[in-house]
């Protein structure tokens, strides 16, 4: 297995590329620019237009980022988060040192952010009165939560690399631990993958993409009385 390497995106900010699963933790045309599009603009932004009070799920906490970034919203909306992040593969602790994201977002809150990586597994801490954080180091594949989450940030690598996170047993699992009308984005706009997840249910939309990316999905679990 080759060995994780830390580069720069066109948008200055940090990534990584993982040796486990040769495939990078952000797009290459910005980690930044996508974690705002993808998770802030499509699914935070357009709940916190209704509700105050959000329940998060994230799968795949990775590199913190998109905790970083919910974070500085939670903040600027006074918002009132409570964030779960799953974890099974945890980046280390220099790792977590050397990424860019508080000095290129807002350096003020660098503590938090490094707090949210050194906090315990499993035990629910509060970062800020407006966000609440809790870390489980669990696969995807064992998450069993039921009508939880008003928002699921779906965040795994792409089906190329690992497709058995994009099947119907996990899309089925992110599924049941929405609230109705929970919503879940990704990056990804594969047929297969829209296919699966209207096959769970999911109601489906496909909106503009980040950066040199012409679509992304949101899903939402509609309830139709
Ligand atoms: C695209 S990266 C997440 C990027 C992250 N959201 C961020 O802001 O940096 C996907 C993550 O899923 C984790 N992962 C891969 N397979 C997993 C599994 N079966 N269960 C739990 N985590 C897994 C990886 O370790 C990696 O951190």
């Amino acid at each position: 297995m080759s060995k994780d390497e830390i580069f720069i995106t066109e948008d200055g900010s940090h990534s990584i590329h993982s040796g486990k699963f040769d495939v990078s933790y952000h797009s290459r045309h910005g980690a930044i620019a996508e974690a705002y599009h993808v998770f802030i603009d499509a699914a935070l932004r357009f709940k916190a237009v209704i509700q105050k009070d959000i329940q998060i799920m994230e799968i795949g906490f990775g590199t913190g980022l998109n905790a970083y970034v919910t974070l500085l919203e939670a903040i600027k909306r006074n918002l009132n988060i409570t964030y779960t992040a799953i974890e099974a593969y945890p980046i280390t602790m220099n790792q977590v040192e050397t990424l860019n994201y508080p000095e290129e977002l807002n350096p003020d809150y660098k503590d938090q952010f490094i707090e949210m990586h050194t906090s315990e597994w499993d035990a629910p801490i509060t970062i800020r009165e407006e966000f609440s954080f809790e870390k489980k180091l669990m696969k995807f594949e064992e998450i069993d939560f039921k009508n939880q989450f008003d928002i699921i940030y779906f965040d795994a690598f792409a089906p190329n690399a690992q497709p058995e996170l994009w099947s119907e047993d996990i899309l089925r699992r992110m599924y049941n631990a929405l609230k109705p009308d929970g919503i879940l984005t990704t990056y990804c706009a594969k047929g297969v993958v829209k296919r699966t997840m209207k096959s769970v249910g999911f109601t489906i939309e496909a909106l503009p993409g980040p950066p040199r990316k012409r679509e992304m999905t949101r899903a939402t679990k509609e309830i139709i009385d």
